[in-house]
């Protein structure tokens, strides 16, 4: 039974692009290993200043993940900063982590480069991350591919640290699901929280329809073959259908005849229908966000316990518990 451990940001309403690279593998994961699931509030902290939000979003997070089937009783789940020796950990491995290493972290720069004034946490951003995972001795860390070189500074930190105090930390390795990889967002872009380009699990019908019917696709006339490998829809509709439903779909772009009009209220009706069953239980949740908020403690302190212990080990390792 491996240990599998990965977190998310609430720094915004979660969408399709999260649920497939993340958080529906985590939830597959709760039956047969041990699973570590949380919702990284530290490092949304890095690009918010929005105290309101942030809770918001974090409580709306934590909604979601239960409703899609997180089973709280099974897995470890919980919020970052409830379990603080995180940030302990992440002092003990900044003294052991160089520059050069988060210097080449393409977030980091792709954020400088979009404009953002960088502060010390979204620099250290990496390692934070990395202590999240070290220090549960995570094994397999579920993520998006963007988060690929995250996982690689978090080898070459835990090597490194290895290196100098023995075996103390348990070097994770990534898992890609490299055929969801990047998910386009309504523009064509990575669908992302941050480009407004996104599909949410939980739309009201009619704006998630709205949403769907504007999605970007070229001019070619209705009654025209289209190439289904470059249009939005189609890798959209893969993630939904069954294996006969893209078929049919695939030969109905390539012989022309159909109307992106159609191939998006099928895609609507597939997302609809999709996330029908889950609905309900969403409600109910976000009718007692009391309840939500017991949940999240109790998971807290169960995650606490294999926090501190693990912790105590590292300390003694680099001579701080004497
Ligand atoms: P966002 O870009 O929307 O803020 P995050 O950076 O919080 O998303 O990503 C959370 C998780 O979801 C990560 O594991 C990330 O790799 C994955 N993810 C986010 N957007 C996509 C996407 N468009 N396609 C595939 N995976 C994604
Ligand atoms: N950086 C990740 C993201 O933006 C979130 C995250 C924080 C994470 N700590 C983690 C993911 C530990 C996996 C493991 O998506």
């Amino acid at each position: 039974m491996s240990r599998i451990l990965s977190g998310i940001q609430p720094s915004g309403t979660f969408h399709i692009g999260n649920f497939f690279a993340m958080m529906q593998q985590m939830i597959n994961f709760q039956e047969d290993h041990e699973l570590f699931c949380f919702l990284a509030n530290y490092h949304a902290m890095t690009s918010s200043e929005d105290s309101e939000a942030l809770k918001a979003n974090t409580i709306e997070a934590a909604i979601d993940f239960l409703a899609l089937g997180l089973d709280h009783e099974k897995a470890h789940f919980w919020v970052q900063s409830d379990v603080p020796e995180v940030t302990e950990l992440t002092w003990i491995l900044s003294c052991h982590t160089s520059l050069g290493l988060l210097e080449r972290s393409h977030s980091y720069k792709d954020k400088v480069a979009k404009g953002i004034t960088p502060n010390s946490g979204l620099y250290i951003y990496p390692i934070l991350m990395a202590s999240d995972i070290l220090l549960f001795h995570s094994e397999i860390v579920p993520v998006g591919k963007d988060q690929k070189q995250h996982l690689e500074i978090t080898r070459d930190i835990a090597n490194h640290f290895n290196n100098i105090f023995g075996e103390v930390l348990t070097i994770p390795e990534p898992l890609i699901a490299e055929e969801i990889a990047v998910i386009p967002g309504t523009d064509g872009q990575k669908m992302s929280k941050s480009y407004g380009n996104t599909i949410g699990m939980f739309e009201e019908e009619k704006a998630l329809k709205k949403k769907v019917m504007r999605i970007q696709t070229d001019s070619t006339p209705m009654e025209d073959p289209k190439d289904p490998d470059t249009c939005i829809v189609f890798a959209l509709y893969k993630l939904f259908a069954e294996k006969d439903q893209v078929e049919n779909m695939r030969d109905r772009y390539t012989k022309g005849g159909l109307g992106y009009g159609d191939a998006k209220k099928e895609l609507f009706g597939l997302i609809w229908e999709y996330f029908a069953p889950y609905r309900t239980r969403r409600d109910e949740l976000a009718a007692d966000p009391g309840e939500v908020q017991n949940i999240l403690k109790k998971g807290a302190a169960k995650t606490r316990m294999v926090a501190q212990d693990s912790l105590e080990t590292i300390k003694k390792a680099v001579g701080l518990s004497i």
